[in-house]
């Protein structure tokens, strides 16, 4: 089954984290660009901000889903809410398969209300969420969960 992942990440957490999940599933990787959130610290401030008032950032466009069958969309968590670069991209409506799983990194808080967020934006109330904390991820590890997860995408 084609199938691809639709990631945004700044630090590296959640590109760690869709490579280690498009392992099992042969998955495609596509990475949501956005220039907005450059480097230096301004940025964290910039990125905090924007994700609590809702401000999307333009998000480079990406190469064409048609013919993906089960696509996965990670999101690192920014002040409880899923990064705004994946929030802009859904915003733009792409067309989802029937299949969507959620995925979502943090360093600790905020990830069941990230996930809830993802699911209304995608339109997927029911689709599976797998949640991962910096910790797991930077050990090279898939979270507990990850396998259930898995199972459930079909
Ligand atoms: C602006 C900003 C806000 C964040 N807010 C939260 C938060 O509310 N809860 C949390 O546990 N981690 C929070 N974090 C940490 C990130 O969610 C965590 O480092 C994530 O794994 C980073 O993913 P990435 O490396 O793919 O960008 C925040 C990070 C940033 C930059």
């Amino acid at each position: 089954m084609r199938t691809a992942i639709v990631y945004y990440s700044f630090t590296g957490t959640t590109r760690a984290l869709a490579g280690m999940l498009a392992a099992p599933l042969g998955a495609e990787l596509a990475e949501i660009g956005c220039g907005r959130y450059g480097a230096g610290g301004l940025s964290f401030f910039r990125a905090a901000v924007d994700s609590v008032l809702g401000l999307l950032p333009e998000v480079a466009p990406l190469p064409q889903l048609a013919g993906v069958e089960r696509l996965l969309i990670g999101a690192p968590v920014w002040v409880g809410r899923p990064a705004t670069p994946v929030r802009a991209w859904l915003r733009a409506r792409p067309p989802l398969p029937a299949r969507v799983g959620l995925f979502v990194t943090a360093s600790g808080e905020g990830t069941g209300r990230a996930l809830e967020e993802l699911r209304r934006l995608a339109g997927r109330p029911g689709a599976p969420g797998l949640a991962a904390t910096e910790a797991e991820t930077g050990a090279g590890r898939l979270p507990g969960g990850a396998d259930a997860f898995l199972a459930a995408l079909g």
